[in-house]
């Protein structure tokens, strides 16, 4: 089957756009919605009840799935999680717990980091995972049990419904993970798997913002440099924000945890720094308030992604804002995804890079 663009102007915006289908296809394949519980494969080689930590490597959006998963397993499952690039995992020799559990996310399955860094944690005894789109590749092939993705073909180069499905998988197995170690309730996990079904609207919504995303990228252009900040599991779509953005504008960009504006970043701030700051309202949010006053106290220009409730209380330091919809705090990295994929795409096409087929990237690392 040969992938075409249909009506789209990009493949990026196409994929983009099969957010909400492709997110609805892997999270059925996860829960049960009837039953309001996450459903997992009987042949299970591992029990996340017997497991002391989890073990994660990725490369790029993979590795930021990856580092949100962390939150997710840690305050839900209460599973120590540990998360690194794949390409410092790999000489690391970090010891290993026997029996532990490695857990390899992977859109392409082929990148050469990522495999290897598998192939030491099988040399260290650890049972090993991947989550990958790409079934018949090297990573699905040399894992014990393979979690698809079920995004269908991404061609992209900058990957965007291959994240925000991966992270529906990790979301859909930490939940797993908290019934199996009792740390979550019956309805507990009900509540959070209706939030995952109930993912596919939230994109939906998220993605009418689309007109008043690219009016921004028209100032977001004249930008040589970007700042993103996030907090808790948003930090993670920061780092992404910035990486789609580095991708396919080449604009410098960075993303931080929010907290570290103070112990660095905060020296870049003048009146032509952008900082596109992620943050729903949530019981965090006046710090983030904080961090806000400081930027505009120094002339930065905030572009904010928020809620109605954060669009209320953002108070008058704020330049643009962005509204995602109302949700749980839980599926709020997924949804937050989406404008920073709109930002970076449309800055791209008011800027006329080549937005499928980025300079000096390819889709599938295969090399060192
Ligand atoms: C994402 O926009 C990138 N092009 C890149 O970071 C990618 O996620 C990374 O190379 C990992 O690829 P993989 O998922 O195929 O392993």
């Amino acid at each position: 089957n040969v992938v075409d663009k249909g009506n789209h102007r990009h493949f990026m915006l196409k994929e983009i756009y099969e957010q909400p289908d492709a997110l609805s296809h892997t999270v059925s394949h996860y829960v049960d919605l009837a039953k309001g519980k996450v459903k997992l494969p009987a042949d299970l080689p591992f029990d996340f009840a017997k497991l002391n930590r989890l073990t994660i490597s990725a490369c790029g959006t993979a590795y930021y799935a990856g580092l949100v998963a962390k939150y997710w397993f840690e305050k839900y499952a209460r599973l120590p999680v540990e998360v690194d690039v794949a390409s410092e995992f790999r000489y690391r020799e970090p010891p290993m717990d026997k029996d532990g559990l490695a857990l390899f996310i992977s859109q392409s399955g082929e990148t050469a980091d990522t495999l290897a860094a598998l192939r030491y944690c099988k040399a260290q005894g650890q049972h090993i995972a991947s989550i990958v789109n790409a079934q018949e590749s090297t990573i699905a092939r040399e894992s014990d049990i393979v979690f698809p993705i079920l995004c269908g073909p991404e061609i992209s180069v900058a990957s965007t419904k291959a994240t925000t499905a991966q992270m529906s998988v990790l979301a859909s197995l930490a939940i797993a993970a908290g019934r199996q170690r009792g740390t979550i309730s019956e309805a507990e996990e009900f509540e959070l798997v209706d939030m995952l079904a109930k993912l596919p609207g939230a994109i939906t919504k998220a993605l009418a913002s689309e007109k008043k995303i690219d009016q921004i990228s028209h100032e977001l252009s004249k930008a040589s440099d970007v700042l993103y900040l996030g907090r808790g599991s948003l930090f993670p779509i920061a780092l992404e924000g910035a990486l789609k953005l580095k991708e396919i504008t080449y604009i410098h960009a960075e993303g931080y945890a929010s907290g570290e504006l103070k112990h660095g970043p905060i020296a870049l701030i003048d009146e032509t720094l952008p900082v596109v700051v992620v943050a729903p309202s949530d019981p965090l949010f006046d710090k983030t308030i904080s961090n806000m006053h400081e930027v505009a106290a120094r002339g930065g220009k905030i572009i904010l992604i928020t809620d109605e409730a954060g669009a209320k209380s953002a108070g008058d330091d704020v330049h643009e804002i962005i509204i995602v919809p109302n949700a749980h705090a839980f599926v709020m990295p997924i949804i937050c995804a989406i404008p920073v994929q709109l930002l970076a795409y449309y800055t791209a096409v008011f800027m006329g890079t080549d937005v499928d087929q980025p300079r000096n990237l390819a889709k599938s690392v295969t090399v060192e």
